[in-house]
Protein backbone atom coordinates (compact mmCIF):
# COMPACT_ATOMS: atom_id res chain seq x y z
CA UNK A 1 0.00 0.00 0.00
CA UNK A 2 1.37 3.17 -0.81
CA UNK A 3 1.12 5.47 1.93
CA UNK A 4 -0.21 9.48 0.34
CA UNK A 5 0.30 12.86 2.02
CA UNK A 6 -2.01 15.60 1.14
CA UNK A 7 -0.69 19.58 1.45
CA UNK A 8 -3.93 21.64 2.16
CA UNK A 9 -6.93 19.42 2.68
CA UNK A 10 -8.71 22.30 3.82
CA UNK A 11 -9.74 23.39 0.40
CA UNK A 12 -12.14 21.77 -2.03
CA UNK A 13 -9.67 20.48 -4.23
CA UNK A 14 -7.92 18.69 -1.40
CA UNK A 15 -10.96 17.56 0.26
CA UNK A 16 -11.94 15.74 -3.03
CA UNK A 17 -8.70 13.87 -2.79
CA UNK A 18 -9.07 12.69 0.48
CA UNK A 19 -12.65 11.43 -0.76
CA UNK A 20 -11.82 9.66 -3.70
CA UNK A 21 -8.36 8.36 -2.48
CA UNK A 22 -10.45 6.50 0.25
CA UNK A 23 -11.64 4.29 -2.70
CA UNK A 24 -8.00 3.62 -4.15
CA UNK A 25 -7.38 -0.15 -3.56
CA UNK A 26 -3.39 0.51 -3.70
CA UNK A 27 -3.15 3.76 -1.93
CA UNK A 28 -3.86 5.06 1.40
CA UNK A 29 -3.98 8.49 2.80
CA UNK A 30 -1.91 8.52 5.89
CA UNK A 31 -1.10 12.18 6.32
CA UNK A 32 -2.89 15.53 5.49
CA UNK A 33 -2.01 18.98 6.60
CA UNK A 34 -4.05 22.42 6.29
CA UNK A 35 -3.29 25.09 8.32
CA UNK A 36 -6.92 26.85 9.38
CA UNK A 37 -7.15 22.84 10.67
CA UNK A 38 -3.82 21.97 11.88
CA UNK A 39 -4.53 19.44 15.38
CA UNK A 40 -7.92 18.71 14.76
CA UNK A 41 -9.75 15.41 13.46
CA UNK A 42 -9.86 15.79 9.45
CA UNK A 43 -14.20 13.75 10.19
CA UNK A 44 -14.50 16.91 12.64
CA UNK A 45 -13.41 19.49 9.82
CA UNK A 46 -15.32 17.45 7.31
CA UNK A 47 -17.88 15.19 8.07
CA UNK A 48 -18.60 13.61 5.01
CA UNK A 49 -15.16 12.27 5.62
CA UNK A 50 -15.94 10.49 8.67
CA UNK A 51 -14.39 7.21 7.62
CA UNK A 52 -10.75 8.54 7.38
CA UNK A 53 -9.18 8.35 10.81
CA UNK A 54 -6.43 11.08 10.27
CA UNK A 55 -5.63 14.26 12.14
CA UNK A 56 -4.90 17.28 10.20
CA UNK A 57 -1.11 18.44 10.93
CA UNK A 58 0.75 21.67 10.28
CA UNK A 59 3.23 19.24 7.81
CA UNK A 60 3.16 16.23 6.07
CA UNK A 61 4.73 13.30 7.70
CA UNK A 62 6.99 10.65 5.81
CA UNK A 63 5.08 9.55 3.01
CA UNK A 64 5.22 7.74 -0.13
CA UNK A 65 3.34 10.41 -2.62
CA UNK A 66 2.29 13.59 -2.18
CA UNK A 67 -0.21 15.71 -3.93
CA UNK A 68 -0.48 19.53 -3.04
CA UNK A 69 -3.82 21.34 -3.06
CA UNK A 70 -2.48 24.82 -2.35
CA UNK A 71 -3.13 27.97 -3.73
CA UNK A 72 -0.63 29.13 -6.80
CA UNK A 73 2.76 30.45 -5.20
CA UNK A 74 2.78 28.42 -1.77
CA UNK A 75 2.24 25.72 -3.56
CA UNK A 76 5.95 25.72 -5.52
CA UNK A 77 7.10 26.65 -2.10
CA UNK A 78 5.65 23.28 -0.60
CA UNK A 79 6.69 21.32 -3.01
CA UNK A 80 10.06 21.95 -4.20
CA UNK A 81 11.44 20.71 -1.39
CA UNK A 82 9.49 17.72 -1.82
CA UNK A 83 10.76 16.97 -5.48
CA UNK A 84 14.44 17.80 -4.97
CA UNK A 85 14.35 14.69 -2.22
CA UNK A 86 12.99 13.13 -4.59
CA UNK A 87 9.61 12.53 -3.57
CA UNK A 88 7.07 12.11 -6.86
CA UNK A 89 4.11 14.90 -6.61
CA UNK A 90 1.21 15.94 -8.59
CA UNK A 91 0.65 19.87 -7.92
CA UNK A 92 -2.73 20.49 -8.51
CA UNK A 93 -2.17 24.34 -8.58
CA UNK A 94 -0.75 26.58 -11.74
CA UNK A 95 2.44 26.74 -10.29
CA UNK A 96 4.57 24.52 -12.79
CA UNK A 97 2.17 24.45 -15.67
CA UNK A 98 3.68 27.50 -17.76
CA UNK A 99 7.14 26.18 -19.34
CA UNK A 100 8.33 29.75 -19.29
CA UNK A 101 9.21 31.47 -15.76
CA UNK A 102 8.54 35.18 -17.73
CA UNK A 103 5.40 34.33 -18.65
CA UNK A 104 4.42 32.48 -15.21
CA UNK A 105 5.66 35.98 -13.84
CA UNK A 106 3.24 37.94 -16.28
CA UNK A 107 -0.14 35.72 -15.18
CA UNK A 108 0.54 35.51 -11.96
CA UNK A 109 2.20 39.00 -11.09
CA UNK A 110 4.85 36.90 -8.92
CA UNK A 111 8.57 35.53 -9.74
CA UNK A 112 8.36 32.12 -9.96
CA UNK A 113 9.61 30.64 -6.45
CA UNK A 114 11.26 27.07 -8.14
CA UNK A 115 11.85 28.27 -12.00
CA UNK A 116 14.77 25.53 -12.19
CA UNK A 117 11.96 22.30 -11.93
CA UNK A 118 9.99 23.77 -14.80
CA UNK A 119 12.01 22.20 -17.57
CA UNK A 120 11.42 18.55 -15.76
CA UNK A 121 7.60 19.60 -14.49
CA UNK A 122 5.45 17.70 -16.93
CA UNK A 123 2.04 19.07 -17.36
CA UNK A 124 -1.03 16.32 -16.42
CA UNK A 125 -3.62 16.22 -18.92
CA UNK A 126 -2.50 12.40 -19.17
CA UNK A 127 -4.39 11.91 -22.27
CA UNK A 128 -1.76 14.38 -24.03
CA UNK A 129 1.28 13.48 -22.07
CA UNK A 130 1.00 9.70 -21.13
CA UNK A 131 4.32 8.41 -21.48
CA UNK A 132 6.00 11.48 -20.30
CA UNK A 133 3.97 11.64 -16.95
CA UNK A 134 5.27 7.78 -16.75
CA UNK A 135 8.73 8.86 -16.47
CA UNK A 136 7.78 12.20 -14.53
CA UNK A 137 8.80 12.93 -10.23
CA UNK A 138 6.68 16.28 -10.82
CA UNK A 139 3.46 16.48 -12.80
CA UNK A 140 1.39 19.64 -12.96
CA UNK A 141 -2.18 18.77 -12.81
CA UNK A 142 -3.78 21.21 -15.12
CA UNK A 143 -6.33 24.08 -14.90
CA UNK A 144 -10.12 23.10 -15.04
CA UNK A 145 -10.99 25.17 -17.74
CA UNK A 146 -8.31 24.01 -20.03
CA UNK A 147 -9.17 20.16 -19.21
CA UNK A 148 -12.60 20.73 -20.89
CA UNK A 149 -10.97 22.55 -23.78
CA UNK A 150 -8.18 21.07 -24.23
CA UNK A 151 -9.93 17.37 -24.39
CA UNK A 152 -12.48 19.30 -26.88
CA UNK A 153 -10.28 20.46 -29.46
CA UNK A 154 -7.25 17.90 -29.17
CA UNK A 155 -8.00 15.62 -31.99
CA UNK A 156 -9.53 18.52 -34.35
CA UNK A 157 -6.26 20.22 -33.84
CA UNK A 158 -3.78 17.33 -33.78
CA UNK A 159 -5.49 16.29 -37.03
CA UNK A 160 -5.04 19.72 -38.76
CA UNK A 161 -8.74 20.06 -39.72
CA UNK A 162 -9.42 23.73 -38.47
CA UNK A 163 -8.01 26.89 -38.87
CA UNK A 164 -5.68 27.96 -35.96
CA UNK A 165 -8.90 30.64 -35.16
CA UNK A 166 -10.58 28.96 -32.00
CA UNK A 167 -13.24 30.55 -29.26
CA UNK A 168 -13.35 28.83 -26.33
CA UNK A 169 -16.77 29.65 -23.95
CA UNK A 170 -16.41 27.49 -20.52
CA UNK A 171 -18.98 27.64 -17.93
CA UNK A 172 -18.29 26.75 -14.69
CA UNK A 173 -19.93 26.20 -11.20
CA UNK A 174 -18.91 27.84 -8.15
CA UNK A 175 -16.57 25.36 -6.67
CA UNK A 176 -13.87 26.40 -9.10
CA UNK A 177 -13.61 29.68 -7.32
CA UNK A 178 -12.40 27.51 -4.76
CA UNK A 179 -13.44 27.32 -0.25
CA UNK A 180 -12.24 31.63 -0.20
CA UNK A 181 -14.97 33.76 0.99
CA UNK A 182 -15.73 36.59 -1.81
CA UNK A 183 -18.86 38.68 -2.26
CA UNK A 184 -19.24 37.44 -6.12
CA UNK A 185 -19.69 33.51 -4.75
CA UNK A 186 -21.87 35.06 -1.88
CA UNK A 187 -25.86 32.80 -2.45
CA UNK A 188 -27.71 35.76 -3.39
CA UNK A 189 -25.02 37.43 -5.55
CA UNK A 190 -24.57 34.40 -7.62
CA UNK A 191 -27.83 32.80 -7.80
CA UNK A 192 -30.09 32.80 -10.46
CA UNK A 193 -27.41 34.70 -12.71
CA UNK A 194 -24.88 34.07 -14.90
CA UNK A 195 -21.72 36.30 -15.70
CA UNK A 196 -18.69 36.21 -18.02
CA UNK A 197 -15.44 37.46 -16.54
CA UNK A 198 -12.10 37.60 -17.13
CA UNK A 199 -12.94 39.11 -20.60
CA UNK A 200 -9.67 40.46 -20.85
CA UNK A 201 -7.37 37.18 -20.19
CA UNK A 202 -8.31 34.23 -17.55
CA UNK A 203 -5.00 32.54 -16.00
CA UNK A 204 -6.13 29.36 -17.84
CA UNK A 205 -5.50 30.91 -21.27
CA UNK A 206 -1.79 30.51 -21.36
CA UNK A 207 -1.72 26.97 -20.45
CA UNK A 208 -4.17 26.51 -23.75
CA UNK A 209 -2.31 27.90 -25.78
CA UNK A 210 1.18 26.54 -24.71
CA UNK A 211 -0.87 23.46 -25.35
CA UNK A 212 -2.53 23.60 -28.01
CA UNK A 213 0.74 24.87 -29.84
CA UNK A 214 2.54 21.85 -28.96
CA UNK A 215 -0.65 19.78 -30.21
CA UNK A 216 -0.78 21.47 -33.64
CA UNK A 217 3.16 21.76 -33.72
CA UNK A 218 3.00 25.32 -33.97
CA UNK A 219 4.18 28.56 -32.23
CA UNK A 220 2.41 29.98 -29.18
CA UNK A 221 2.09 33.45 -31.15
CA UNK A 222 0.70 32.26 -34.21
CA UNK A 223 -2.41 30.58 -32.36
CA UNK A 224 -5.50 32.75 -31.95
CA UNK A 225 -7.45 31.73 -28.88
CA UNK A 226 -10.10 33.44 -27.23
CA UNK A 227 -11.77 32.20 -23.97
CA UNK A 228 -14.45 33.63 -22.31
CA UNK A 229 -15.23 31.84 -19.06
CA UNK A 230 -18.50 32.36 -17.29
CA UNK A 231 -19.80 31.95 -13.80
CA UNK A 232 -23.03 29.64 -13.30
CA UNK A 233 -25.17 28.65 -10.33
CA UNK A 234 -24.61 25.18 -9.93
CA UNK A 235 -22.22 23.79 -7.40
CA UNK A 236 -20.02 21.34 -9.63
CA UNK A 237 -19.48 21.01 -13.05
CA UNK A 238 -18.03 23.27 -16.20
CA UNK A 239 -19.15 22.69 -19.90
CA UNK A 240 -17.26 24.30 -22.78
CA UNK A 241 -17.98 24.85 -25.97
CA UNK A 242 -15.51 25.64 -28.77
CA UNK A 243 -15.90 26.90 -31.94
CA UNK A 244 -13.43 26.99 -34.51
CA UNK A 245 -13.87 27.50 -39.20
CA UNK A 246 -13.25 23.91 -40.77
CA UNK A 247 -10.46 23.50 -42.95
CA UNK A 248 -12.17 21.61 -45.54
CA UNK A 249 -15.71 24.21 -44.77
CA UNK A 250 -17.74 21.61 -43.27
CA UNK A 251 -17.63 19.55 -46.82
CA UNK A 252 -16.56 16.17 -44.78
CA UNK A 253 -19.46 16.60 -42.19
CA UNK A 254 -19.90 15.41 -39.20
CA UNK A 255 -19.68 11.55 -39.75
CA UNK A 256 -15.63 12.92 -40.55
CA UNK A 257 -15.26 14.74 -37.91
CA UNK A 258 -16.78 12.32 -35.18
CA UNK A 259 -14.68 9.58 -36.70
CA UNK A 260 -12.37 11.93 -36.10
CA UNK A 261 -12.57 12.22 -32.42
CA UNK A 262 -13.60 8.43 -32.39
CA UNK A 263 -10.18 7.28 -33.05
CA UNK A 264 -8.38 10.07 -31.14
CA UNK A 265 -9.97 8.91 -27.92
CA UNK A 266 -10.56 5.36 -28.78
CA UNK A 267 -8.48 3.97 -25.66
CA UNK A 268 -8.77 6.61 -23.47
CA UNK A 269 -10.61 5.07 -19.78
CA UNK A 270 -12.25 8.49 -19.16
CA UNK A 271 -13.13 10.28 -22.43
CA UNK A 272 -16.34 9.32 -24.03
CA UNK A 273 -17.31 11.00 -27.57
CA UNK A 274 -20.81 10.67 -26.81
CA UNK A 275 -24.06 11.06 -29.27
CA UNK A 276 -26.00 13.82 -27.75
CA UNK A 277 -24.47 17.23 -26.41
CA UNK A 278 -23.69 16.10 -23.05
CA UNK A 279 -24.62 17.53 -19.69
CA UNK A 280 -22.81 19.03 -16.62
CA UNK A 281 -25.15 16.38 -14.28
CA UNK A 282 -23.55 13.08 -17.04
CA UNK A 283 -20.01 13.78 -15.30
CA UNK A 284 -20.82 14.82 -11.31
CA UNK A 285 -18.63 13.32 -9.09
CA UNK A 286 -16.84 11.30 -11.82
CA UNK A 287 -13.59 11.79 -13.48
CA UNK A 288 -15.54 11.19 -16.77
CA UNK A 289 -14.90 13.91 -19.61
CA UNK A 290 -17.95 13.46 -22.25
CA UNK A 291 -17.33 15.34 -25.74
CA UNK A 292 -19.62 15.79 -28.44
CA UNK A 293 -18.65 17.44 -31.86
CA UNK A 294 -20.37 18.60 -34.57
CA UNK A 295 -20.06 21.07 -37.75
CA UNK A 296 -22.20 24.02 -38.31
CA UNK A 297 -22.55 23.62 -42.01
CA UNK A 298 -23.83 26.99 -42.49
CA UNK A 299 -20.89 28.72 -41.10
CA UNK A 300 -18.21 25.81 -41.88
CA UNK A 301 -17.52 25.85 -38.09
CA UNK A 302 -16.76 22.64 -36.00
CA UNK A 303 -18.76 22.86 -32.70
CA UNK A 304 -17.53 20.78 -29.80
CA UNK A 305 -18.86 20.76 -26.10
CA UNK A 306 -17.58 19.26 -23.78
CA UNK A 307 -18.14 18.76 -19.93
CA UNK A 308 -16.43 17.47 -16.63
CA UNK A 309 -16.67 18.00 -13.11
CA UNK A 310 -14.25 20.47 -12.47
CA UNK A 311 -13.30 19.21 -9.08
CA UNK A 312 -12.53 15.32 -10.37
CA UNK A 313 -11.80 14.78 -13.73
CA UNK A 314 -10.86 19.12 -13.64
CA UNK A 315 -8.59 18.40 -10.41
CA UNK A 316 -8.61 15.63 -7.83
CA UNK A 317 -9.30 13.10 -10.21
CA UNK A 318 -6.97 14.10 -12.51
CA UNK A 319 -4.09 14.15 -10.07
CA UNK A 320 -4.61 10.54 -9.09
CA UNK A 321 -5.30 9.25 -13.07
CA UNK A 322 -1.74 10.75 -13.39
CA UNK A 323 -0.39 8.91 -9.95
CA UNK A 324 -1.63 5.96 -11.22
CA UNK A 325 0.16 6.47 -14.42
CA UNK A 326 3.48 7.51 -12.42
CA UNK A 327 3.26 4.72 -10.22
CA UNK A 328 2.31 1.99 -12.81
CA UNK A 329 -1.33 0.97 -11.40
CA UNK A 330 -3.70 0.68 -13.99
CA UNK A 331 -4.72 4.14 -15.17
CA UNK A 332 -8.36 3.63 -13.83
CA UNK A 333 -7.39 2.23 -10.38
CA UNK A 334 -9.80 3.68 -7.78
CA UNK A 335 -11.76 6.22 -10.31
CA UNK A 336 -13.99 3.85 -11.90
CA UNK A 337 -17.29 4.71 -11.16
CA UNK A 338 -21.03 6.72 -12.67
CA UNK A 339 -22.02 9.88 -11.80
CA UNK A 340 -24.17 11.17 -9.36
CA UNK A 341 -27.35 11.69 -10.43
CA UNK A 342 -30.38 13.46 -10.56
N1 LIG B 1 -11.61 24.42 -7.23
C1 LIG B 1 -11.34 23.86 -8.38
O1 LIG B 1 -12.25 23.47 -9.14
C2 LIG B 1 -9.90 23.66 -8.81
C3 LIG B 1 -9.67 22.95 -9.98
C4 LIG B 1 -8.37 22.76 -10.43
C5 LIG B 1 -7.32 23.28 -9.70
N2 LIG B 1 -7.56 23.98 -8.57
C6 LIG B 1 -6.39 24.49 -7.83
O2 LIG B 1 -6.28 23.76 -6.62
C7 LIG B 1 -5.73 24.59 -5.60
C8 LIG B 1 -6.70 24.62 -4.45
O3 LIG B 1 -7.93 25.11 -4.95
P1 LIG B 1 -9.25 25.01 -4.13
O4 LIG B 1 -10.34 25.39 -5.03
O5 LIG B 1 -9.28 23.73 -3.38
O6 LIG B 1 -8.99 26.21 -3.14
P2 LIG B 1 -9.77 26.62 -1.84
O7 LIG B 1 -10.92 25.71 -1.64
O8 LIG B 1 -10.01 28.08 -1.92
O9 LIG B 1 -8.66 26.34 -0.77
C9 LIG B 1 -7.68 27.24 -0.57
C10 LIG B 1 -7.25 27.07 0.87
O10 LIG B 1 -5.85 27.19 0.85
C11 LIG B 1 -5.41 27.67 2.09
N3 LIG B 1 -4.44 28.73 1.84
C12 LIG B 1 -4.64 29.89 1.23
N4 LIG B 1 -3.47 30.56 1.12
C13 LIG B 1 -2.54 29.78 1.70
C14 LIG B 1 -1.16 29.93 1.91
N5 LIG B 1 -0.49 31.00 1.50
N6 LIG B 1 -0.49 28.93 2.53
C15 LIG B 1 -1.15 27.84 2.97
N7 LIG B 1 -2.48 27.65 2.79
C16 LIG B 1 -3.15 28.62 2.15
C17 LIG B 1 -6.60 28.15 2.84
O11 LIG B 1 -6.85 27.14 3.76
P3 LIG B 1 -6.82 27.42 5.31
O12 LIG B 1 -8.16 28.05 5.59
O13 LIG B 1 -6.66 26.08 5.92
O14 LIG B 1 -5.66 28.33 5.58
C18 LIG B 1 -7.70 28.15 1.81
O15 LIG B 1 -8.95 27.83 2.39
C19 LIG B 1 -5.52 25.98 -6.22
O16 LIG B 1 -4.19 26.10 -6.63
C20 LIG B 1 -6.47 25.95 -7.43
O17 LIG B 1 -6.04 26.80 -8.46
C21 LIG B 1 -8.83 24.17 -8.10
Amino acid sequence: MIRVGIINVTGYAGAELARLLYLHPEAKVTSVSGRSAAGKPLAEVFPHLWPLDLRVSDELDDVDFAFSALPHTASAEAVAPLVRQGLPVVDISADFRLRDAAEYQRWYGVAHAAPELLAEAVYGLTELHRPAVREARLVANPGCYAVGALLALAPAVKGGIIEPDIVIDGKSGISGAGRTLGLTYHYPEANESVSAYALEGHRHLPEMVQELARLGQKSESSARVTFVPHLIPMTRGILTTCYAPLVDGGAGGQAKVRGIYEDFYRDEPFVRVVAEPPQTKHTWGNNLCLVYPTVDARAGRLVVVSCIDNLVKGAAGQAIQNMNVMLGFPEATGLDQPAVYP
